[in-house]
């Protein structure tokens, strides 16, 4: 609900849980009076009136007292009179940089989709406009917030509009910035690098600046967009938190700043280094949105309304809650080293085994061999698969696999036709050699030409073939950034034009296709955020598939990205990525806790391995839909450095795993305690038969056994019933 306090002029947008109200000060300047667990539709301007006045600081508008610097704001601007960092920035028509916004007016709608960029959307979701505007200066700056009210989500997006008749540059747009008054909390990002992404990086916040960015051309392996403050005391179950996650795949920047005075201003949106953008008289310019995310329970309550708004608001609707196939992709079975016998073996005996999806992964195009050429050149190699790609797909087919394909559309290699034939497509600056890595090159996706050519493209590939899967894949950043297509002063505008590029050239395609799944992978998961979920259902979480590896990966990912969103796979042992051995149970164990799938040499197994592989994917199945789309939990363990637990439970099933890094010698388990069961409901085990209360296994916990050596994994599986 939207509801606006005439009197007062707040306004207060509440969700079931969540509140999050604004108000315009007599001045009008917009303030966020309050962000957090519902309180009503009570006058909350005392917020702002009772902040005690601060030395040192600039009067606004004369008023003695009335210090811009000490309230918290909607959508600061710098320096008139707030010295704090802005959320907005421009370079007017007369080279000056102070705007000057105040309240116009606002409206109350559905919620609208943003032009060119991905966005939530719900029948449920109401839209606030505010718009400000500065009169001298011709500028218009919306605010678009909208609640869902059955999720306890607020998104905001900004628009930024030029009345006048010269143009202007924006330096710096973000999507969200939100005053907290208070800085005792801790800064909660998801970090790592190529193989051990997503890691939860916990720490104090302390005064200054901090926070983490992307400067790649993708949201990266190093940082998600994601950003949250956590009270001290936050553990999986208790604690309130605040959080946004930003609707982007491009470079972006989330902040935390702690002024002077011990408030803490949140910020989120597109980097403002290596950008601006030049907007002409007339025009209007769309921020990507942010997702913004309060919880008073702890990680788990944060997670669960992530995961249950990514569903049903974000991610396609043809396969948000469409069980997912059980896949088999040939990389790290093959590599680039097939040929047809082997691609048909490999999928008659995973479908022997019980998978239900081939994925042929790089190496069918062109004479790709190996990593040094033919990215562009997206003809099958009919000499290599012994015929069409129709063939083999038929073939596949008949054996009772379904088909995928890989491709990286947005890769050239330099000794591609495509690039011989359009040497200007890729990004670089003029005289310089551009940079190779893995040798390629990327493709200026700004340039409408490359983006209809990709959509032509894809078109072909999936409208000749029997496609149900793609793995879109994109494993380089952007170096060199430069465009021959873009004037001089608008060379900052291509790493935002490249994603604009991009997300045209995939909802042109999920258009076109929408019953093909899609699972976007960046060498991993080096583009695993909103905007790319807008698109494909799934992500390949890390090219490390090594099992304990992926426990912190998973951990993090699943923080607030929906388990069926990440793709996890059972690998051959010793391990590709780090060489370590892990039984057949924990590797599958693990792997299921996301989108589950193998990808390894099924042709090299012993009929043992084979026999347990197939009785993993029977039992798999009984519980498939329960670790896909059942709710999801971290649970609390002993020693939080050697041990994983997660619980998944739909219906009337609940599926507990747990994870011993490491085995030490003469040490004693401690009970495992389950949260998110019902106290007052019964569980049937279905290892002994026994029953137990819901109240006993969140207070008494389940019994851990010894484990007998390093990477032991153990599971539970337990019916809900309603009397013992
Ligand atoms: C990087 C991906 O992450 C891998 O899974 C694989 O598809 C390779 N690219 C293929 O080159």
């Amino acid at each position: 609900m939207i509801h606006f306090q005439k009197k007062t002029q707040q306004f207060d947008l509440i969700s079931e849980n969540s509140q999050l109200s604004l108000g315009v000060l007599p001045s009008g300047h917009l303030a966020t009076y309050y962000y957090g667990e519902k309180v009503g539709t009570v006058d909350l301007s005392y917020v702002v009136k009772e902040i005690k006045r601060a030395s040192y600081m600039a009067d606004t508008d004369c008023i003695k007292d009335f210090k811009l610097e000490q309230i918290p704001l909607a959508y600061p601007a710098y320096g008139n009179p707030d010295m704090r960092t802005p959320a907005v920035q421009l370079i007017l028509a007369d080279g000056t940089r102070i705007t000057n916004l105040r309240y116009l007016d606002h409206r109350i709608s559905e919620k609208q989709l943003i032009p060119g960029l991905p966005s939530c959307q719900h029948e449920t979701a109401e839209m606030l406009t505010i718009r400000l505007v500065d009169q001298e200066n011709k500028l218009r700056v919306s605010l678009l917030i909208s609640v869902f009210p059955q999720h306890d989500v607020f998104t905001q997006n900004i628009q930024i509009e030029n009345l006048g008749s010269t143009p202007i540059t924006i330096d710096r747009c973000m999507s969200g910035s939100l005053d907290f008054l208070s800085d005792k909390y801790d800064l909660l990002t998801l970090g790592g690098a190529w193989g051990r992404e997503a890691h939860q990086n916990r720490r104090r916040l302390v005064q200054g600046f901090q926070g983490v960015d992307s400067k790649r051309g993708a949201s990266g392996h190093g940082q998600n967009p994601f950003i949250a403050l956590l009270d001290q005391e936050v553990d999986e179950n208790h604690g309130t938190i605040y959080s946004m996650n930003l609707v982007y795949s491009g470079n972006f920047l989330a902040l935390a700043d702690v002024d002077m005075h011990q408030n803490t201003r949140l910020q989120i949106g597109i980097n403002p280094f290596e950008f601006s953008w030049k907007l002409d008289a007339k025009e209007i310019f769309h921020t990507p949105e942010v997702v913004m995310v309060e919880a008073q329970q702890g990680l788990n309550q944060l997670s669960a309304r992530y995961h249950k708004f990514y569903t049903e608001c974000l991610i396609p609707k043809n396969f948000a809650k469409k069980t997912r196939p059980i896949l088999m992709n040939n990389w790290e079975a093959t590599y680039f080293d097939f040929d047809k016998e082997t691609i048909l073996a490999l999928a008659a005996e995973g479908k022997k085994l019980g998978m239900e999806l081939f994925v042929l992964d790089d190496g069918w195009f062109g004479q790709r061999n190996d990593d040094t050429s033919s990215l562009g050149d997206w003809q099958p190699n009919v000499e290599k698969l012994g015929g069409t790609l129709e063939q083999l797909i038929a073939t596949i087919n008949q054996i009772g696999m379904a088909f995928g394909l890989w491709i990286k559309p947005e890769m050239v290699s330099p000794n591609s036709r495509l690039y011989q034939k359009h040497p200007d497509w890729i990004i670089r600056v003029t005289n310089q050699e551009p940079q190779q890595v893995r040798h390629q090159y990327v493709l200026d996706l700004s340039r409408k030409e490359v983006q209809d050519y990709l959509i032509a493209t894809l078109t072909n590939l999936l409208t000749e073939n029997n496609i149900s899967y793609i793995k879109w894949d994109m494993n380089r950043n952007i170096t060199d950034s430069g465009s021959s297509s873009l004037e001089r002063e608008q060379q900052k505008e291509l790493a935002h034009r490249y994603i604009l590029g991009l997300y045209r050239v995939l909802d042109e395609i999920t258009k076109r296709f929408p019953d093909v799944l899609l699972e976007s992978c960046a060498g991993g998961g080096g583009r695993f955020d909103p905007g790319m979920l807008a698109y494909s259902p799934q992500i390949w979480t890390s090219d490390d598939t090594d099992a304990i590896e992926r426990l912190e990966i998973q951990k993090g990912a699943a923080l607030i990205y929906p388990q069926a969103s990440m793709s996890c796979h059972v690998s051959a042992v010793p391990n590709h990525q780090v060489g370590r051995i892990t039984t057949l149970k924990t590797r599958g164990m693990v792997a299921q806790q996301g989108n589950f799938g193998y990808e390894f040499n099924l042709l090299e197994l012993s009929e043992k391995e084979k026999a347990d592989i197939q009785q993993q994917i029977t039992e798999y199945k009984t519980i498939r839909e329960t670790m896909q789309f059942g709710e999801f939990r971290q649970l609390q363990v002993y020693d939080n450095r050697n041990e994983y637990a997660w619980l998944q439970q739909k219906n009337d099933q609940v599926i507990v795993s747990h994870v011993f890094v490491q085995a030490h010698g003469n040490t004693v388990p401690k009970r495992l305690k389950l949260s998110g069961v019902q106290p007052d409901r019964y569980y049937l085990s279905a290892d002994d038969g026994k029953m137990i209360s819901g109240r006993e296994l969140m207070n008494i916990g389940l019994s851990l056994p010894v484990p007998t050596h390093d990477y032991f994994a153990t599971r539970w599986c337990f019916t809900q019933v309603s009397d013992r």
